[in-house]
C-alpha cells in the first residue's frame, strides 16, 4: 500500500547521507519533484540555515524546521528529504509515524563516518558540526541513529554507491 496524499517517499539520515542528491535523482526518475525542508526553511527566513542558526538560534530553527515538515508532509506530492536533525522533534516522530502507519515509505539513508565526512565537507554550512566536526558528526549519529531506525520503514546503505545506484535501491522496493 503507498500513501494517497503526500510525498511518495520521505528521506530521513545524517548530514553527508546524501538525502538532497537522491532526491533530486529519484525524483527525476519517477517523473515527480524533489523537495528539501532545509530549502523551504531558507526561503521562509529569508537567509542560509547557517544564518539562521548564529542569528537567530537553534530553537528558531527547529520551529521553522517543524513547520516545513509540517507543510511539506501535507502537500508534497514527490520526494520529500527532510533536515538531517528533523526527526528529533517529537511533533515531526508523530506525523511521520502517521505518514508511514498510512502507507508511506520514510527511507533511512544510512552512512559512515568515512563516507559522510568527503561528502558534507564539514564546512561552515553546517553550524552543528563546527569545532571537532568528526567527532561531532559521529556523536550526532550515535544518539540519532536509534531515531532513523525506528521512524524508517526502509535502511538503505549509501556508503561507496553512488546516488542513482541509491535510487535504484528505493524504486526497486517501492516496486517500480
Ligand atoms: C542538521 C542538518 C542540516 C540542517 C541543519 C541541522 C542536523 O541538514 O538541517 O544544519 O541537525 O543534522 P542536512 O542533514 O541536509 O545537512
Amino acid at each position: 500500500m503507498t500513501s494517497s496524499t503526500g510525498p511518495r517517499v520521505v528521506l530521513i539520515g545524517p548530514p553527508g547521507c546524501g538525502k538532497s542528491t537522491v532526491a533530486g535523482v529519484l525524483a527525476e526518475r519517477l517523473g515527480l519533484a524533489a523537495r528539501d525542508t532545509d530549502t523551504d526553511v531558507e526561503v521562509v527566513a529569508g537567509k542560509s540555515v547557517a544564518d539562521v542558526f548564529l542569528e537567530d538560534g537553534e530553537p528558531r530553527f527547529r520551529a521553522l524546521e517543524r513547520e516545513a515538515v509540517t507543510q511539506a508532509l501535507a502537500v508534497h506530492d514527490g520526494v520529500l528529504a527532510l533536515g538531517g536533525g528533523a526527526v528529533l522533534d517529537e511533533y515531526t516522530q508523530a506525523a511521520l509515524e502517521a505518514y508511514a502507519a498510512a502507507g508511506g515509505v520514510v527511507v533511512f539513508l544510512d552512512v559512515s563516518l568515512a563516507h559522510a565526512g568527503p561528502r558534507v565537507g564539514f564546512n561552515q554550512a553546517r553550524p552543528l558540526l563546527l569545532g571537532n566536526p568528526r567527532a561531532k558528526w559521529q556523536a550526532l549519529m550515535d544518539g540519532r541513529r536509534p531515531v532513523y531506525e525506528r521512524l524508517a520503514t526502509l535502511r538503505v546503505l549509501t556508503d561507496a554507491r553512488t546516488p542513482g545506484q541509491v535510487a535504484h535501491e528505493i524504486e526497486t522496493a517501492l516496486g517500480e
